[in-house]
Order: structure tokens, then sequence, then C-alpha cells
């Protein structure tokens, strides 16, 4: 007879019979069980197709990745704990001192800050380009450049850059494209089908789609994503298997909330647009965007995400953003609630005059993520706040 002690953290495995769940399971736990030592040197020697410890990988978070992989019809896909671990273990996975890495200088406020802060401290010189000098090829590469970064539509002016021709442009020199399709969702882009590398979500917006997960993806070739799934082992910056779970519940119904998010916010931008209270609205889908046949070409929706400008800079903005009542004031996106933001105090912040003015942000701008609610509701609480 064992003791209490020895019971209760045994018995219960003694206790635990293998099922068929039709749901993925979450593998809540931190290291996998081995009949032997010769079954720990067949993992280690890539021979068994076993797991070891769920920061080298765990069941459900692999089930995860294939689902993300299939979805950007790419070869394989890492997930990381969020969408900043995603660039950041990919920065460092593939870049090394004396590399140059070109950025978009109309980017997401926290790789901009990692590019150009954080990477030249380790001998990677940054260099950044407008959107729109992207597809020459006299300024996007120099002898140096190992990776080009983008985004598209841009967070949170929504300018498209043409993933086509840039990537070819890399391509043909050898350097790696990257492109975060956060914005768009692979169901309204497919960029590895448009000649890119690599594909990186922040996986918190619509890929998980309900504002409870933080996580990031990498998706691509095989080649490319094992050093970036090496340095997360190394880097540590893994998903946990609850969050994982959670992503793979959102993407169950990502196609049928894009589909809505592309409908509500193409009604939304086009009741702005016809608005004499705001100055400009930035919608990809809208025939007066700078960029809209970019986006017609790549893209088959455009997206939950609009960005109204507004006469008075930011105390007229901050008027407007303060009087919303159903559109939520927070800093995220993707979700199924409309949120709305002030760049300049959110995904800009911290930007000097110089950065703001090459990213085409103005503090002005609102940047508004259309939810799934009924857009009569979403136009009349705009409606009033426009007031
Ligand atoms: C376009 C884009 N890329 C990357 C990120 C970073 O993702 P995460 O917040 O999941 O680290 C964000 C976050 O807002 C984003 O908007």
């Amino acid at each position: 007879m064992k003791g209490p002690s020895t019971n209760v953290i045994h018995e219960a495995e003694g206790g635990f019979r293998r099922a068929d769940p039709l749901t993925l399971p979450i593998y809540e736990t931190t290291t996998f069980l081995f009949e032997s030592a010769e079954e720990v040197r067949a993992y280690n020697e890539g021979r068994s197709d076993k797991f070891l410890y769920s920061r080298y990988g765990n069941p459900t978070v692999t089930a995860v990745e294939a689902t993300l992989a299939a979805l950007e019809h790419a070869e394989a896909a890492v997930l990381l704990g969020s969408g900043m671990a995603a660039t950041a273990t990919t920065l460092f996975a593939l870049l090394k001192a004396g590399d140059e890495v070109v950025c978009s200088s109309a980017i997401y406020g926290g790789t901009l800050h990692l590019i150009a802060e954080l990477l030249p401290r380790f001998g990677v010189a940054a260099r950044f380009v407008r959107p729109e000098d992207l597809t020459r090829a006299s300024a996007l590469l120099g002898p140096r450049t190992r990776l080009v970064w983008f985004e598209s539509p841009i967070n949170p002016t929504l300018r498209c850059v043409d993933i086509a021709a840039i990537a070819a442009l890399c391509r043909e020199a050898g350097v790696v494209s990257v492109v975060d399709n956060t914005f768009a969702s692979p169901i309204n882009q497919q960029p590895i089908a448009l000649g890119v590398d690599l594909v990186m979500h922040s996986a918190t917006k619509y890929l998980n789609g309900h504002s409870d997960v933080t996580a990031g993806v990498m998706a691509g070739p095989a080649a490319l994503v094992a050093p970036i799934a090496g340095a997360r082992k190394m880097l540590g910056g893994v998903l946990d298997p609850q969050a994982a779970y959670a992503l793979g519940r959102g993407l169950k119904t990502l196609a049928v909330r894009i589909a809505r998010h592309n409908e509500n916010a193409m009604a939304v931008a086009r009741w702005l647009e016809g608005d004499a209270r705001v100055a400009r609205v930035l919608y990809p889908g809208l025939a007066s965007h700078p960029d809209h046949e970019v986006a017609r070409a790549q893209m088959s929706g455009f997206g939950g995400m609009v960005c109204v400008e507004l006469d008075g800079g930011l105390p007229r903005a901050a008027r407007f953003f303060d009087r919303l009542q159903l559109v939520r004031r927070a800093a995220s996106l993707g979700g199924v609630e409309s949120l709305c933001s002030l760049p300049v105090l959110t995904s800009q912040w911290g930007h000097s005059e110089e950065q703001l003015r090459e990213a085409g942000v103005t503090a002005g701008m609102a940047r508004l993520s259309v939810g799934l609610e009924d857009v009569e509701d979403l136009i009349a609480d705009l409606d009033q706040a426009l007031e």
C-alpha cells in the first residue's frame, strides 16, 4: 500500500484512459514520458515523432501550426507567444552581424522600434524605405541587404504595397522577403502565392478573433521555418497550449468572421466618406484610396480596418474617441467587437515627428477595427461621436 502523497501524485496516471476526442485536446504538460534511454536518443537524433519538452514542441501547438500553414498555403508554420515574438525570433534566426535589414518606413510601431533600436545593438544595420519606393530595386536593395520586412495593408494608414513586385525583386537578389499579413488575414490575401518567402501574423488579431489570446505566427518554406523554430527553442518565446487551443478554436470561424468584417467595414467606410465632418477616410476598398488598384489586384476582400482623419489634429480626434459609446476605446484590433484607437497614442507612440511623417501618420487619425455588430448600430455610434 503506497502513501497518500504517492497515490495522489501517481494514481491518476494509472487511471487515465486514452480517448479519441472530437476537438483538439489541450496537452497542458511541460514534459513528456519516455520508455527508455533508447527512445530519448531516437528523439534527439530525429528518428522519432515523439515530444520531449513543451518549449521544443507540444501536440496542441503543433496541430494549430499545421492549420495555420494550410491557411497560408505554406509548407510549415511556427507559433510564438506574440506577434512581436514571431518578428524578433525570425530576425534573430535569419540575420547576423554585418547584415542589413530593410524595413518599410510605414510599419507597425513595435516592429519599427525593434528594427531601429534593438537590432543595431547586435551589429545588424537597419534601413527604412518609404512604401512607394519599395518596388524600386535601387532603393530597396543594398550590397548587404539580407532581409526585407513590410506590411500590406499598413497599420494604421491602410496603405497597400505591391507584394508580388517586392517579392520578385527580393527573390532575384537572393534576399528573404517577409510580409506582415495581420491586417488582411489569410482569407483576404495570400502572400505566398504572390511570391513572398515568409508570412507573419499577430495572431492576437483576426486569426484568434476574440481579443483573448496573445500569439504570433510565421509561415513559409520548411527550410526557412526550421531555423526560426530552432531560434524559438533558444529564445523561448513559445505559445502556451491553452492559448494554442483557443487560437485553434477561433480559427474555425475565421472565414465567416472575415466575410462579415469586410462587409461591415465597407459599409462604415462608405458612410464616413459621405460625411462632411470627416476630412479623409482611408479604406483599401474605396475607389478614393490611393492604393485601391494595388489592393484590388492582390486582395479578395479589403478587411475590417478603417482609418479616419479629422481636421483639428489630436484634440479633435480625441473628442471623437472620447464620445464613442458602442465602439470601445482600446489598442488592439481584429476581434468581434469594434474598437477605436488613436495611432499617435498607441501603435505609433514614441515615434519622432520624422518617423510619423515617413509613416504617413497624423495626429488627427482615428483607427477603427470594425467588428461583427449590426452595422446600423455602429454607424449610429460614429454619427453621434462626430457631433
Ligand atoms: C500589424 C501588426 N503587426 C504586429 C503586431 C504585434 O503583435 P503582438 O501585439 O501580437 O505582439 C501588431 C500589434 O498591434 C500589429 O498591429
